[in-house]
C-alpha cells in the first residue's frame, strides 16, 4: 500500500523558524504520526526553499556565499524541528543534487511537450548597476544604490503556457471536489477564469543563485517552479501527495500553478491542498515592533515540546485564523498537567498492589474511546483533515475526563480484592488506550508513559508527566 504522503511548504531560510512555520510543520508531523498510530503508513516531508534573490542578498549582507548561508540556516531548521519532536522522513533542500536533477528534467519535459515559449518580460533595469531589479528590491521605487528609478526594459524570458490549462483545471476541480480547500474555492475559481501564462525564468543578470535552464544557460528557473517540484523529488515512491499543508498566503501557487505544471508534465495530481489560517498573538499579527513575537523554541524550553504541540494542535483553530493570548499560556499548561498529566500519575499509583491482569472491559471506559478512534479513523481515511483537527483535542480531553470521573465514581480505594483490581485495571487499560491516541501530539509524555507502563503492568508507579513550573501557581 502506498503511504499517505504529507507535505509542508518548504520554508525560506532567510530567517529562523518561527511560530508560523512551526505551526504547519507540527500539524504535519502530528498527522503523519496519527496515521501510523492507526496502522496506516505515512510519509512526511518538510524542508527549505533555498534559491532566489532574497537569499542571495541576505547572504551577501552577512558576508557569506549563498551556499554557506543556506547551509547554516538549513541546519537551524533541522535542529528546531528536532527540538519540537518533529521527525520528517526527509528534510529536503532545493540545493540537494537530486532536486536540481528533478527541476532540469521538468523543464525539459515542459519544452518537449510544447508548453513553454520565449517571450518578452517587462523588467526594471538599473543602468548604474547593470542589472535588473524586482519590485521588492527597490526602495520607494528606486535602485537602493543609485537612488534612481530603474528603466523599463523588456527582457527575453521563458513562459509556461498556463492559460491553456484553464478548462482542464476547472474540469479537474469539478471531478475532484476535495482538491481545493473548503471555504476558499470561490476565490480560486474566480481567479482561474482569468488565468494567464506564467513567466518561469529570470535572466542571469538578475538571478544567478538558482537552477540554470538545461537548454539555455542564460536563464535561471523562477523560484516557485523550483520550489514546488520539491514534492516530487522527495516523494520516494509515495507519489502523489495526499495532504499538502500550507497557510493561506501560498494557496494560489499550490491550487492553480502547481496542478497546471503537473498536468503539463504528466504526473498524477495531489489529492488535497489543505489550507490553514494564520496565527496571531494577543490579537495582532506577530511583529518585532509590537513585541508580540512568540519563539516556539523558547516556549519549548520553558514548557516542553509537548506543550507547544498541544497548544498548536488542540488550542488553535485550524481553518480560520487563530489567536494565542500570552497571558493564557500558563493556564493552558495547567490544563494539560491537570487532565492527562494528573490522570497518568493517579492511575499508575492506583496500580500499586494490583495482582491480577484479567478484567472485564467496562463500556463506561471503553465506549467513548472506541467511538473516538472509529471517528478519527474514518475522517483520516477520507482525508478530512480540517475535521480531524476540529475533533482531536476535544476528543482527547473528553476521554481523560471520562477516565477521571470513572475513578471518582468507582472509588477503588474503598473496594478490595477482585473488585478493586477490576476497577483499577479498567482505568489503567483505558489510560493505555488514551496515551496511544494522544501520542502523536504528546510525543514526549507518551514516550515516558510507555517506558514505565508498557502494555502490561507498570514497573514504576511514580510518573510526573507535566510537573508544576516554577512561577506557575498550581491551581
Ligand atoms: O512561502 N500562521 O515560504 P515561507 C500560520 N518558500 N502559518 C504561518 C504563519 C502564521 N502567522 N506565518 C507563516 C514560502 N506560516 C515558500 C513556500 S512551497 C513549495 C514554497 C507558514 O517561509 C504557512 O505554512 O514564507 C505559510 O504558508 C508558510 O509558513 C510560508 O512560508
Ligand atoms: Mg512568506
Amino acid at each position: 500500500m502506498k503511504p499517505v504522503y504529507i507535505t509542508t511548504p518548504i520554508y525560506y531560510p532567510n530567517g529562523r523558524p518561527h511560530l508560523g512555520s512551526a505551526y504547519t510543520t507540527i500539524v504535519a508531523d502530528f498527522l503523519a504520526r496519527l496515521y501510523r498510530a492507526l496502522g496506516i503508513p505515512s510519509r512526511f516531508v518538510t524542508g527549505t526553499d533555498e534559491h532566489g534573490e532574497k537569499l542571495e542578498r541576505k547572504a551577501r549582507e552577512q558576508g557569506k556565499t549563498p551556499k554557506e548561508f543556506v547551509d547554516e540556516m538549513a541546519a537551524e531548521f533541522r535542529e528546531a524541528w528536532k527540538k519540537l519532536l518533529v521527525e520528517p522522513d526527509r528534510f529536503i533542500r532545493t540545493t540537494d543534487p537530486d532536486h536540481i536533477e528533478t527541476v532540469k528534467k521538468v523543464l525539459e519535459a515542459l519544452r518537449e511537450g510544447g508548453h513553454i515559449y520565449k517571450g518578452k518580460y517587462e523588467g526594471l533595469y538599473c543602468v548604474g548597476c547593470e542589472r535588473y531589479y524586482s519590485e521588492g528590491e527597490l526602495v520607494e521605487g528606486k535602485c537602493p544604490f543609485h537612488l534612481k528609478e530603474p528603466e523599463h526594459k523588456s527582457i527575453d524570458a521563458y513562459f509556461f503556457r498556463m492559460s491553456a490549462f484553464r478548462d482542464r483545471l476547472l474540469e479537474f476541480y469539478r471531478g475532484n471536489p476535495k482538491f481545493l480547500p473548503p471555504g476558499r474555492k470561490e476565490e480560486i475559481l474566480n481567479r482561474v477564469k482569468e488565468l494567464q501564462d506564467l513567466c518561469i525564468s529570470r535572466p542571469k543578470e538578475q538571478l544567478t543563485w538558482g537552477v540554470e535552464f538545461p537548454f539555455d544557460p542564460e536563464h535561471v528557473t523562477y523560484v516557485w517552479v523550483d520550489a514546488l517540484f520539491n514534492y516530487l523529488t522527495a516523494s520516494n515512491g509515495a507519489w502523489p501527495p495526499d495532504i499538502q499543508l500550507m497557510g493561506k498566503d501560498i494557496m494560489w501557487f499550490h491550487c492553480v500553478i502547481w496542478p497546471s505544471l503537473l498536468m503539463a508534465t504528466g504526473y498524477e495530481l495531489p489529492k488535497r491542498e489543505v489550507v490553514h489560517g494564520f496565527i496571531n498573538v494577543d490579537g495582532s499579527k506577530m511583529s518585532k515592533s509590537l513585541g508580540n513575537v512568540i519563539d516556539p523554541l523558547e516556549l519549548a524550553e520553558e514548557y516542553g515540546a509537548d506543550f507547544v504541540r498541544y497548544l498548536l494542535i488542540a488550542k488553535v483553530p485550524f481553518r480560520d485564523d487563530g489567536n494565542i493570548v500570552r497571558d493564557e499560556l500558563e493556564k493552558i499548561y495547567r490544563e494539560l498537567a491537570g487532565s492527562i498529566g494528573n490522570l497518568a500519575n493517579r492511575v499508575l499509583r492506583l496500580m500499586e498492589g494490583v495482582r491480577s491482569t484479567e478484567f472485564r472491559r467496562d463500556p463506561a471506559v471503553f465506549g467513548e474511546i472506541e467511538k473516538f478512534r472509529k471517528e478519527l479513523e474514518k475522517q483520516l481515511r477520507e482525508l478530512n483533515i480540517e475535521k480531524v483537527l476540529d475533533i482531536y483535542g476535544q476528543g482527547i480531553q473528553r476521554i481523560a475526563h471520562r477516565l477521571n470521573s470513572y475513578i471518582n465514581e468507582r472509588e477503588p480505594w474503598k473496594l478490595d480484592g477482585a473488585e478493586r483490581d477490576e476497577a483499577v485495571l479498567n482505568a489503567y487499560r483505558g489510560l493505555v488506550e488514551l496515551m496511544k491516541l494522544a501520542a502523536p501530539m504528546l510525543v514526549e509524555g507518551a514516550r515516558k508513559f510507555f517506558k514505565v507502563a508498557g502494555d502490561g503492568k507498570p514497573g514504576e508507579t511514580r510518573l510526573i508527566l507535566y510537573p508544576p513550573k516554577s512561577g506557575i501557581k498550581s491551581s
